[in-house]
């Protein structure tokens, strides 16, 4: 059986390598789509997504990476994929996630397949890795060595204090 496992992956996190891993002991073909949103800017470029994703999938043998800016429903009908499988943190996930497995399904026949996350994972997000990156680096066990040695070489914003007195 072959699989997509889309995101946006900016950047990937530890789990998103934890789902990539249980995926690649369950199916035969792993596809780790990166997603690109032609009408966003990502906060980490489309290349560097990619260096990275291939480093921390490196050791999963049936695991493959490619990025697409199309419809997901689209590249699933192209990789003649078998299903899409997407991670959900909590169970508001599986809420935002519902209505686009339908949609999907409708546009290319292919099934979304959810799985849960690993627990010690849950908090780990993209979203919670820029902010922390923005200010300076992220601490053990959030994101992949490679990510973490990317973000340590990035500029962090200078915080300052301000007070007002009267
Ligand atoms: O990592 P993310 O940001 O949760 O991934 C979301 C993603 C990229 C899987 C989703 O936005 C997506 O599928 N984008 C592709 C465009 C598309 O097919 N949109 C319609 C979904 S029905």
């Amino acid at each position: 059986m072959k699989v997509i496992v889309p995101g946006s992956f900016d950047p990937v996190t530890l789990g998103h390598v934890d789902l990539f891993e249980r995926a690649s002991k369950m199916f035969d073909e792993v596809v780790a789509a990166i997603l690109i949103n032609p009408n966003k800017a990502g906060w980490m470029p489309t290349d560097d997504r990619m260096r990275l994703v291939s480093e921390c999938v490196s050791h999963l043998q049936n695991v493959s990476v490619l990025s697409w800016n199309g419809l997901l429903a689209k590249l699933a009908v192209d990789e003649r994929a078998d299903a899409i499988v997407r991670g959900l943190r909590c169970g508001a996930e599986f809420e935002a996630e519902y209505p686009y497995a339908m949609l999907n399904e409708k546009l290319s026949g292919v099934e979304t397949i959810f799985i849960a996350s690993n627990p010690t994972l849950a908090v780990v997000s993209s979203s919670g890795v820029r902010e922390l990156a923005l200010f300076g680096s992220v601490p053990q066990g959030i994101v992949p060595e490679p990510v973490k040695e990317y973000i340590d070489n990035m500029q962090p914003l200078a915080a300052t204090y301000s007070t007002v007195r009267d």
